[in-house]
């Protein structure tokens, strides 16, 4: 946000993680991109609502529980437990974090489906299910293992293909096995409701056009689009852990139709704690002026871009602005994969090393492109020693050491080189674009060739010979000033990446949490607290107790 620009209203969420596990790093990198984004917003002066919840219905959900001998409610609350304690150790600053299974989401769900229904848009269809006849049950999902109907891959679960991520109905599966009894369900007749996306290819199509997605998103959509959209089945038969579908028997909404109304759900939930529910309908109005971007992985990009849109647009909802994919996160340059070993779990990084650092390396590792990204450990500790121990801290602790020391802990009335103050000024606009466009890895580039330069400036002045002789103490006192004045800058720029770090840096040099137009304001003639160490070296130590789990 420019200064002569409003202020902009803005909505931002991270996907829904399922509530049959605990969280893993892939989920932390999609929260930290997001929250990244969401704490720069913020540095700029934009309205920002960052919601998330947990997705807690399906049929893993329920497998899980029965595995574990447990309630589907009971399983949900305990990862609920789980999940926000892991986001707030890594500072995602969720304005709120709900649950799918929720009034407001049950009411937001049916809402939206009879809107459906009276456009005429649900067509109800007998179509073969299979069947477990030895459970007597309707075999769906995550019910269901067997050959995937596209690529051919083997093992694959009856909703879509790990390998190949196409979508299909468990019907289609090759060789199916029903996951309960491990016996080969029959076919059996079931009524089933299914969204008529195959009438809505043209408003999808205009939805692509005029929001923003990246292009290689936009491509791979218009390739679905084009091929041959199916209408959706949005029912499952019971047992099902879901919402029941009004004005049927025994029928519930699949966990994909209510699943992203929990976008909305959390919202409404936020506005009620905050007594301010009657914004609500203003917010979603199709006409408003509000802004709603969605982060999301790869795999789950054609329920938000393909059938989610429509759905908000026919029940009388604004769409999504945006919607925002990353690739995958590997491990070492392997498929992250528990039973292989290759795996982080959040909590056991977070027993080795604070948060900030994987803030910053995933920063600066992810863009605008969908390919996967690597957490390579070796990497990561020398990333991170080198460019925020070495390049970023070093620089404060050198200079505020000698302010300490000579100073009384007062900073100069004059800099040495206000050009260089203005010149990081002035570069903070591309940082400030970059941010907006979302090319994190090209803005912590930025800043770190900003780093470079104030060390270089540091270096070329030599304090420390300088110090040796007392005329020169007037210098060395606004050469340090200096010195602090850029650190400043580039810790108001970097904070959105490392708010835990930052909160400490604005502490030792007396400052509030900063805004954007901090970077405009010098600090000279001021005291500064004594400098203690605040980022120290990843070592092996840190490594191994990360690798760990
Ligand atoms: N519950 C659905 C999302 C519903 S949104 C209305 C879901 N849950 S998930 O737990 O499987 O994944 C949540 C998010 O984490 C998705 O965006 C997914 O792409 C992302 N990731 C899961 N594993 C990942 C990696 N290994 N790497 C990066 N992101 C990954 O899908
Ligand atoms: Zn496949």
């Amino acid at each position: 946000m420019t200064e002569d620009s409003e202020k902009r209203s803005i909505l931002v969420s991270s996907a829904l993680p399922y509530a049959n596990a605990p969280l893993h790093l892939g989920h932390i990198l999609e929260h930290i991109q997001t929250d990244i984004w969401v704490r720069y917003q913020r540095l700029i002066g934009n309205d920002v609502v960052y919601v998330c919840a947990d997705d807690a219905h399906g049929t893993p959900i329920m497998l899980k529980a029965d595995e574990l001998n447990m309630t589907p409610e009971e399983l949900i609350a305990e990862m609920y437990e789980s999940h926000t304690s892991v986001f707030k150790k890594f500072n995602i600053s969720h304005d709120n974090y709900h649950s799918t299974h929720s009034e407001e989401n049950e009411l937001l769900s049916q809402k939206i489906f009879l809107a459906l229904q009276d456009k005429g848009l649900i067509e109800k269809k007998e179509i073969d299910q299979l069947y477990d006849t030895s459970k007597e049950m309707f075999l769906s999902d995550r019910y269901v293992k067997g050959i995937c109907p596209s690529c051919g891959a083997d093992d694959q679960y009856g909703d879509n293909c790990e390998k190949c991520s196409a979508t299909y109905n468990a019907i289609e599966l090759k060789n199916p096995v029903s996951v309960l009894s491990n016996t080969a369900p029959i076919v059996r007749k079931s009524e089933h409701l299914f969204f008529k996306l195959s009438l809505l290819k043209d408003e999808i199509s205009s939805w692509l056009d005029t929001s923003f997605v990246q292009s290689s998103v936009r491509n791979k959509l218009n390739e679905w689009l084009n091929d041959d959209l199916k209408d959706w089945d949005i029912s499952r038969d019971s047992p099902y852990f879901g919402f029941k579908i009004p004005g049927y028997e025994d029928k519930y909404f699949y966990v994909w139709l209510d699943a992203p109304i929990g976008y909305l759900a959390s919202h409404l939930n936020h506005l009620k704690k905050n007594k301010r529910e009657n914004l609500f309908h203003e917010f979603w109005d199709p006409q408003s002026n509000a802004e709603i971007y969605h982060f999301i992985g790869k795999d789950i990009m054609y329920f938000h871009a393909l059938f989610f849109p429509v759905m908000l647009s026919n029940a009388e909802f604004k769409t999504p602005n945006g919607v925002f994919v990353h690739g995958f996160l590997t491990l070492n340059g392997e498929k992250m994969s528990k039973s292989r070993g290759n795996f982080i779990s959040a909590e056991s990084y977070l027993d080795a090393l604070p948060s900030d650092y994987l803030r910053y390396y995933f920063a600066s590792k992810l863009g605008t492109g969908v390919d996967d990204i690597d957490l390579s450990v070796e990497d990561f500790k020398q990333k991170n020693n080198s460019d925020l121990v070495n390049k970023y801290i070093n620089l404060a602790s050198r200079s505020a050491n000698f302010i300490g020391k000579y100073f009384d802990g007062r900073l100069a009335k004059n800099l040495d080189s206000q050009e260089l103050v203005e010149e990081f000024k002035e570069k903070s606009s591309e940082i400030y674009d970059l941010y907006e466009k979302m090319e994190l890895s090209k803005a912590m580039k930025e800043i770190m060739l900003l780093a470079d330069k104030a060390n270089q400036y540091f270096d070329a002045k030599k304090p420390w010979v300088q110090i040796k002789d007392e005329a020169n103490l007037q210098e060395v006192h606004s050469v340090c000033t200096t010195t602090l004045n850029l650190f400043k800058i580039i810790s108001v720029l970097i904070s959105p990446v490392l708010p835990e770090f930052t909160k400490s840096v604005f502490t030792f040099m007396q400052l509030n949490d900063p805004v954007w137009s901090d970077i405009q304001i010098d600090i000279v003639d001021k005291d500064i607290n004594q400098f203690e160490s605040i980022i120290s070296r990843i070592d092996d130590n840190h490594i191994n107790t990360m690798l760990e789990s």
